[in-house]
Formats: structure tokens, sequence, C-alpha cells
């Protein structure tokens, strides 16, 4: 079955040492082990090899995400960073299509498939975002937005190991604003999303893709998402930056 995921995505926050320090807080917070749940933190690119250095030290129980990668080997590609330099300094998940990356840096589906193409040959792990602005929530083909988007961001893929391929579904218009989906919401769009990867991968394949929720989860919200049937975990933002409210919700999502 799918293993829960409880993910951090830091976004624009923390100077090196400040990530030293809250990567060294959580490994402290979670000495007791992560159960059956895979934790995972996703610092600014210039602070991962520093984050690496503290789970190597601490033997800590999380995995160290990048936040973006393009999608060329090498090359003159000023500012990027390659799917082989995020490998080399320990990065084995990485966040790709976030809406801040959509939004603000005019990222399309294509981009996102792209990458997840150069990621996943290079053994790294995408956890690829999706999700509907505020104008298509209220327009109510939030579910038809999302699907369409997932077959893009999938096409031509080939996912031979199910739990090496993660999906975060983020409403933009929950994301920072303190407004979170209620679990219902976020279970109708991961429930369509479910459906929709049984038709692209199959049953089989369909059934061990973890999806996680994004949007404002925080520890008193978390565990009415994780009930839900389709939910596997959350892709978390403003509660991640503080090492013991995210322990707090990785310890609800072992219960
Ligand atoms: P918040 O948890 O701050 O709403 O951010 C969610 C998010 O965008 C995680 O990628």
């Amino acid at each position: 079955m799918r293993k829960r995921m409880i993910a951090g995505n830091w976004k624009m926050n923390k100077t090196f040492s400040e990530a030293i320090v809250l990567a060294q807080g959580l490994a402290k917070e979670l000495e007791g082990g992560t159960g059956d749940v895979d934790v995972v933190v996703a610092p600014p690119a210039v602070n991962l090899k520093g984050v690496a250095e503290v789970i190597e030290k601490e033997e800590a129980p999380f995995a160290l995400s990048a936040q973006n990668v393009y999608w060329e080997e090498a090359g003159a590609y000023t500012g990027e960073t390659a799917p082989n330099m995020l490998e080399a300094v320990g990065a084995t998940y990485c966040i790709i299509g976030h809406s801040e990356r959509r939004d603000y840096f005019g990222e399309t589906d294509e981009d996102i498939n792209k990458k997840a193409k150069a990621l996943m040959a290079h053994g790294i792990v995408p956890i690829s975002c999706c999700g509907e602005s505020l104008e298509i929530r209220e327009a109510g083909t939030h579910v038809e937005f999302v699907v369409d988007q997932i077959k893009k961001d999938t096409a031509g893929l080939e996912i031979t190991d199910p739990s090496k391929y993660v999906i975060a579904y983020e409403p933009i218009w929950a994301i920072g604003t303190g407004k979170t989906a209620t679990a219902d919401d976020a279970q109708e769009v991961c429930g369509a999303i479910r459906k929709t990867l049984v038709e692209i991968f199959g049953e089989e394949t369909a059934a061990g893709i973890r999806i996680l929720y994004g949007g404002s989860a925080n520890p008193s919200n978390i565990a009415g998402f994780l009930e839900k049937e389709d939910v596997d975990g959350a892709l978390v933002g403003g509660a991640s930056l503080k090492a013991d409210g995210f322990a707090d919700m990785v310890h609800s999502a072992m219960a």
C-alpha cells in the first residue's frame, strides 16, 4: 500500500545558517523515527548541501528535495540547475510545477513534463504539483482543469515503481492564504486524479502513486485530510518552517 508522505516546501525562506538550524531542530524532533511515514524537506537550492550534511551527521529520518530543476544535462542555461547536480548533493526528490513557478515564472505543463522525465532519468522522485485558481474553482470547472494538467504533466512518462512519482494537489486559492480546502474538497479532486491515473497507467500503478494535499495545511487540520481515501499526505509550506509544528504533522500522519 501507499506510504504516507509529509513534505515541507521551505520556498524562498531561510539563509544557509537558518536552514541548518531548522534541519537540526527537525532531526531532534524526529529522533524517535517517523514510523511508516516518508518525510521530505525542500530547502532553497543553495542550502541543499548543508541540509544534506545535517541529515547525514544526525542520521535524520527525512529525505532531501529540491524545489526546481532544469531538464537539460548541462550547458549555457544561466541560473539553472541540472538533475545530476541535485543528485550529487543528495537530493532524492524534486518539487516541479508549483503554482508559484507556473504563475511567476511562466512554467507550462510541457515544461513540467520535461522536468519529470529528466528527474526520473536520474532516479530523482518528482513531486509534481497541480491545482486550480480561485476563478476556476468559482466557475466549477476545477476537476476538469486539474485532470487536464495531470494528463499533460504525465504524458509519455514510464512509471515502473509508483512510489517514485508523487503528485501534490494544491488549490492556488488555499496557498499561504490561511484558507484551506475542506477535506471533502481535497478528496473530490484527489479522487479524480486517481481515476485519471488509472486510465493512464492502469489500476496497479495508479494505486501506488502518492497524492498529497497542499494549501494552508497545518498541525490542526492535517488529520482531517489524511482520513480521505485518496489523500496520502501533505505538501506543507508555511507550517514546515517551524521544526516542532512540522514534526507534529509527521506524528499525526504516523497515528
Ligand atoms: P502553505 O502551506 O504555506 O499554504 O503553502 C502550501 C504550498 O504551496 C506548499 O508547496
